[in-house]
């Protein structure tokens, strides 16, 4: 038998295209036992374990998590990966509790040194910087020497220096956040590499007043009303009722029988 690839086969790609629109249209089952069993999935990856909302895993629906607080995991290194205002992050670390992520750029990790040449920019809807870190500027091939540590970082030569610097004579500057350590000001340069990768922390601003309300009711954590496509805000979505919008399941919603909660990205 001969197959042909979908996109060879001019039937096909409709019956696809069509079949992606509806998806478009209706993301969100219009199960309620379904939406509540697949939202109880916790991310994990590596030694990141039983993250929930208001994050959710890739392979969970949107409708589990709030928009743009997706972690994926790579299962052949375990690291966890967000993007945030379209540049990728590694997230090292989370605290729950504290609302808090310690993450670093991606270009950071892979190279020791900042190889995207562009300012680090928080999704400040979503994100807060932590109070404890430092500003740290890159210049890329500067016209002079900067009397301070000059090292290599892929092709190009760079010199760094505290604080947030114009490019002035330097093809460019970047200002990316590093962990304080020790007094306000100081800055170890010579583990620089290693300061890096230990990334910085960012706190989660998401009012998760709405889903602890949710989680002691019997209830799981979503964003946006289930088929209602309005409902732009953290939902509740119980057991054996449509979602709910304040918050609380009611009383009578028992958890089915066998409530496991699965974990996800770690097969
Ligand atoms: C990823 O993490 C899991 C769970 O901690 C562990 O069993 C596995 O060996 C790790 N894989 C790698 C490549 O580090
Ligand atoms: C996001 O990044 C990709 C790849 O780096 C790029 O092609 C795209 O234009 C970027 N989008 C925005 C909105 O910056
Ligand atoms: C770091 O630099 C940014 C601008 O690039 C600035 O908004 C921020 O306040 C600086 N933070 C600290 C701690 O100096
Ligand atoms: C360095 O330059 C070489 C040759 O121009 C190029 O092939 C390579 O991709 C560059 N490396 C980086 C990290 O930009
Ligand atoms: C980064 O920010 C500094 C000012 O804080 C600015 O001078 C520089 O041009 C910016 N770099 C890029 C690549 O946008
Ligand atoms: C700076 O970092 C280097 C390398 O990690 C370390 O050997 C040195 O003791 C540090 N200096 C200070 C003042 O912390
Ligand atoms: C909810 O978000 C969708 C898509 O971003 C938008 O079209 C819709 O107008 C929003 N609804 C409300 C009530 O804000």
């Amino acid at each position: 038998m001969k197959s042909h690839s979908p996109l060879q086969s001019f039937p096909t790609l409709l019956c696809f295209l069509a079949s992606s629109i509806l998806l478009q249209l209706h993301p969100v089952s219009s199960n309620p036992a379904e939406i509540y069993e697949t939202c109880g999935n916790e991310f994990s990856c590596g030694r990141i374990t039983g993250i929930g909302y208001p994050f959710r895993g890739s392979e969970d629906p949107a409708y589990c998590g709030y928009p743009g607080l997706e972690l994926r995991c790579d299962q052949s290194s375990n690291v966890t990966r967000l993007n945030i205002k379209n540049m990728t992050f590694w997230v090292l670390d989370v605290h729950p509790s504290a609302q808090t992520l310690r993450v670093a750029r991606e270009d950071v990790m892979q190279n020791n040194c900042p190889t995207d040449l562009v300012n680090m920019t928080l999704d400040y809807t979503l994100f807060d910087y932590s109070t404890s870190y430092i500003n740290v500027t890159f210049l890329y091939d500067c016209l002079f020497n900067i009397p301070n540590v000059v090292f290599s970082c892929g092709n190009n030569s760079l010199s760094v220096l505290p604080g947030e610097v114009g490019a002035g004579l330097c093809k460019a500057s970047v200002v990316y956040p590093a962990l304080q350590t020790g007094d306000r000001g100081s800055f170890n340069f010579t583990g620089l590499d290693q300061v890096l990768r230990q990334g910085f922390d960012i706190r989660w601003i998401v009012d998760t007043g709405i889903c602890n309300e949710c989680t002691r009711s019997g209830g799981r954590c979503g964003y946006g009303g289930g088929t209602n496509q309005n409902e732009n805000q953290t939902t509740c979505f119980c057991p054996n009722q449509p979602y709910v919008q304040s918050g609380a399941c009611s009383s009578n919603s028992s958890p089915p029988p066998s409530p496991s909660r699965g974990t996800q990205a770690s097969k």
